[in-house]
């Protein structure tokens, strides 16, 4: 069978849209044209030819020019409200957008079934990593038991600069957002809630489950400090940001959190703006992908890559997570199958210790107080992590040990 041609509606000419026009243009043998870019911004300066934009998202969406759109745009609810509108008319959707895809899983499922379209988006979780296709196909019949790794660039290279070169977190991370590996809101990056979006979508396709975004703990390195990345560094660990999803007897345990990884783990050596993915399986044994997380070409050549996959209709088939949907095509709640309350052995460096009163802790192996820096290492019931989720101000450095 020949493969089709490609028109393709663009939403969005930031960092990775600019990086997909780049490799889309390098590109051989493919049979994909960008034919119009959708932006905000009329006054920007832009280096392809003025013809090829428009402001009017409805010039891509209802003149069904194009049978392919490919969402690259920074805001979660207008890229919802685009692909729901392109899914609706017909159309296959390539998306880079997690946030929006998590958000989002249910109705987007929905709707491409319905629709009989094709959504993929390998470019929203790992970057340049092939990860979702492989869990969907390669893995398709493999017991798989863990998928865990670091996903998102912009801490990475945080935690690697502050390491390596003794910098200041908050200059390392304006370097991140110049490189463009940060998102719009860095919040989303540090506080572990783009980490959150991508653990959702590979235990959707790892696992079948569907949970929603509030159902899976994150916190991150925003409270980290030069004594944490040195403490990790006297006992030969470095400060990890890691995504979680395992089983663990016949439940889930799913959660974003940084962690101490030793030399002897692969992840010890993934530095700077690099990803890597974890994959366990019962008879595979452990594979480890890695490759870069972030930025304009390695996101865009994975967004080529599910473009290159429409030429020949792919799809995908969501085999684990078609087992647990009934007749009626609803998906089950995920939450019922992930475990909440276990024993998490935690570093916490606080300033005040009254924030931890929120913690349930069970025990505590360490306390260390000095002028400026206070920390516990304690087992804490996970679930009570819940108590302090999202609290900007609480200036806790948690971190699994
Ligand atoms: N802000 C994201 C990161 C971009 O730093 O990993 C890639 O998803």
């Amino acid at each position: 069978m020949e493969n089709k041609n490609i028109s393709i509606g663009l939403f969005g000419f930031g960092c990775v849209g600019q990086g997909l026009y780049d490799v889309l243009n390098h590109s051989q043998g493919l049979k994909a044209n960008i034919e119009k870019i959708c932006v905000k911004d009329k006054n920007k300066t832009r280096k392809i030819d003025a013809g090829f934009f428009t402001y009017d998202k409805e010039e891509i969406l209802k003149r069904g020019n194009h049978n392919v759109v490919v969402e690259l745009i920074d805001n979660a609810d207008e890229a919802f409200a685009i692909v729901k509108q392109a899914m609706n008319n017909g159309v296959s959707v390539v998306t880079a957008n997690k946030k929006m895809l998590a958000e989002n899983f249910r109705e987007l499922y929905e709707i491409q079934t319905r629709n009989k379209v094709a959504l993929i988006y390998e470019g929203s979780a790992g970057g340049s990593i092939p990860i979702i296709r492989n869990l969907e196909e390669y893995y398709d019949n493999e017991l798989l038991s863990s998928v865990k790794g670091i996903l998102n660039g912009t801490c990475n290279y945080i935690l690697t600069r502050m390491e390596f070169e003794n910098k200041d977190y908050q200059d390392v991370l304006k370097d991140a957002q110049s490189n463009g590996f940060a998102e719009s809101d860095p919040w989303l990056d540090v506080a572990g809630f783009d980490t959150k979006f991508k653990a959702l979508l590979l235990t959707v396709h790892a696992f079948g489950i569907v949970l929603n975004p509030e159902d899976i703990f994150n916190t991150g390195i925003q409270n980290v400090s030069y004594e944490d990345i040195l403490y990790a560094k006297q006992r030969g660990l470095r400060i990890k940001m890691l995504a979680v999803s395992h089983k663990v007897g016949d439940k889930f345990r799913v959660y974003t959190l940084p962690h101490f990884v030793s030399g002897d783990s692969e992840l010890y050596n993934v530095n700077y703006e690099y990803n890597a993915v974890e994959v366990e399986g019962a008879y595979s044994c452990k594979q480890t992908f890695v490759g870069k997380g972030a930025g304009s070409h390695p996101t865009g050549s994975a967004v080529l890559s599910d473009i290159s996959a429409l030429t020949y209709d792919y799809k995908y088939g969501y085999k684990k997570l078609k087992k647990f949907i009934s007749s009626s095509g609803i998906i089950p709640e995920g939450k019922p199958q992930i475990e909440y309350d276990f024993a998490i052995k935690l570093y916490i460096r606080y300033q005040e210790r009254e924030r931890l009163n929120d913690l349930e802790i069970i025990s505590v192996e360490e306390e260390y107080k000095a002028s400026g820096t206070n920390y516990i290492i304690a087992n804490v019931n996970f679930k009570s992590l819940f108590n302090i989720y999202n609290k900007r101000d609480n200036k806790l450095f948690i971190c699994v040990i």
